[in-house]
């Protein structure tokens, strides 16, 4: 059995899927980033790393990619694979404290956060934390990339960030959707 689904069976609330993302849903997940002007890419739930390889092989030498993964057994994974290069950071953490390890890196804000999150899953008052953190840690021109398997908490996305682009993917286990977000503030409810 695959780690991956061992880690799914044991923390399915958290993991969120049977299997890492394809490769066609990775492509369209890094798709809206600058890889030439990147300073600080953040990861959210890199799992094995399907998103994070792609992340190493474009960005430029100097830039820093903050992985943040709350599940030990991926950590310990991540940080073999990826602690040896520069500039790579394995942080065995939450994404709602992005903000707190940024810091202490001393590593600008970020340009590009890449979430690999099952929000549904996910508790609603941690839901929330993490998108307001989130909006704290992006550079004002910086984008949160999401994917989802359904478009149910469009709406929350959208009390904290501004939609740019929405793509479904079918070639993935299951199909999901590509949501870009910059940070502001939708309109007051
Ligand atoms: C659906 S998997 C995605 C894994 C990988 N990005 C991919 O696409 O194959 C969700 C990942 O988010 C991680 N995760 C869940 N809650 C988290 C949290 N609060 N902070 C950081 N990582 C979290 C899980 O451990 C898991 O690795």
């Amino acid at each position: 059995m695959s780690a991956f689904l061992e880690e799914f069976l044991r923390n399915p609330a958290t993991v969120g899927s049977l299997v890492p993302s394809s490769p066609e849903l990775t492509e369209k997940v890094v798709a809206p980033i600058d890889f030439s002007s990147a300073r600080c890419i953040v990861e959210y739930g890199p799992g094995t790393g399907v998103f994070t390889d792609v992340l190493m092989q474009r960005r430029q030498p100097e830039t820093h990619i903050v992985l943040i993964e709350v599940n030990r057994r991926f950590c310990q994974h991540l940080q073999e694979r990826y602690a040896s290069h520069a500039h790579v950071h394995v942080i065995h953490g939450s994404a709602d404290k992005t903000g707190e390890y940024l810091q202490q890196l001393s590593i600008p804000p970020a340009d590009y956060v890449v979430c690999g999150l099952p929000f549904s899953s996910l508790p609603r008052r941690l839901r929330w934390r993490i998108l307001e953190h989130t909006r704290q840690v992006l550079q004002p021109a910086g984008k949160l990339i999401l994917f989802q398997y359904s478009l149910r908490n469009k709406r929350l996305f959208e009390r904290f960030f501004r939609m740019l682009s929405t793509a479904h993917v079918l070639r993935n286990i299951p199909p999901a959707y590509v949501l870009v977000y910059a940070p502001e503030r939708a309109a007051a409810e």
